[in-house]
């Protein structure tokens, strides 16, 4: 970190969401309400998927691992955006700054790989389901999270050191709730269109081009399944439309941070808070009241704790 020497800056002012008071109020109880939600619900899942062994399978290893990063990602910037509706001096430290971009894009970019491996589980499972044991063995599975976290830090390092050298020397006013590479990048007192350049070539190819692997592949999915059967069909296409519901809802903000950057606009902070605590909760929401398995489970798992009160 030799480059934050020649840094002036030693904390940023993030501007947060500006609103009226009663709109402040409005806004904590949604943002509060939704991380009580990510929490106890993704918690919840990985306690699920751990404890019965019914569920450990690829699909639900893989779930539980996203369950996860979905808790982590919400993590980094929830709390403080949180806590800091209400303060009136919103500062944040330039390695606090810079640690939160870090891992902003670790379990960002994590998220994305897993997401494919999910796709491709579920593509193993519809399309090839008399290989699916032998393709999705445990070694497979445990090899996908391995890479899914290898390529989240490879994508959250590359952009990082891009930015840690960066002199900061005057304005220090994030335009945003929490830390990230463009608002904090275009702060930096020297020509940062590079910057910006690896910015939309990094985040916004890997975004961009997760969104349009997991797009093919449930097309590649729903037309397998129409050769078969159209009951299989309708049931496929309901599980499948939750999944891109989400894809879209996750991927959606990525466009408009890192593609398509419209900084008059500050459409992209109000659509960061989608992936920051609206996509963490849907994963739950949807593996939890849409499945079958999952609620068999649920219900065995509730026996099980009430049955160990009485004999206890
Ligand atoms: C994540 O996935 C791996 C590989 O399948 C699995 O062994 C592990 O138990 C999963 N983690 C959780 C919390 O379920």
């Amino acid at each position: 970190m030799d480059g934050a020497n020649d840094s002036v800056v030693t904390e940023f002012v993030l501007l947060g969401l500006s609103a009226s008071w009663e709109m402040k109020v409005l806004l904590f109880l949604f943002f509060f309400s939704f991380y009580v939600g990510v929490v106890l619900g993704n918690l919840f899942i990985v306690f699920t998927v751990v404890c019965d062994s019914h569920l450990h399978s690829p699909m639900y290893f893989l779930l539980a691992n996203l369950s996860l990063i979905d808790l982590g990602l919400s993590s980094t910037t929830a709390p403080r955006m949180i806590t800091d509706i209400f303060s009136e001096h919103k500062v944040i430290s330039f390695p606090g700054c810079m640690i939160q971009m870090f891992f902003v894009h670790v379990m960002g970019g994590t998220e994305m790989v897993l997401l494919i491996a999910m796709a491709y589980d579920r593509y193993t499972a519809i399309c090839k389901p008399l290989h699916y044991l032998t393709i999705m063995n445990h070694k497979t599975c445990i090899s996908f999270v391995v890479v899914a976290w290898v390529i989240g830090v490879i994508h959250a390092v590359s952009q990082f050191v891009c930015i840690v050298n960066l002199p900061f020397c005057g304005p220090n006013k994030v335009d945003s709730f929490y830390c990230d590479f463009p608002r904090v990048a275009e702060l930096a007192c020297t020509d940062t269109d590079w910057v910006e350049d690896v910015v939309t070539a990094n985040s916004g190819l890997i975004s961009m081009g997760t969104f349009f692997l997991l797009i093919i592949s449930y097309i590649f999915i729903l037309v397998t399944v129409r050769h078969h059967s159209s009951a299989g069909l309708s049931k496929a296409f309901s599980t499948l439309s939750a999944h891109i519901t989400v894809v879209f809802l996750f991927f959606g903000p990525c466009f408009f941070m890192y593609v398509w950057e419209f900084p008059t606009l500050s459409l992209d902070k109000f659509l960061a808070i989608l992936d920051f605590v609206v996509t963490p909760l849907l994963n739950p929401a949807i593996y939890t009241f849409r499945n079958k398995d999952m609620k068999v489970a649920m219900k065995r798992l509730s026996r099980k704790i009430v049955s160990s009160k009485d004999s206890s």
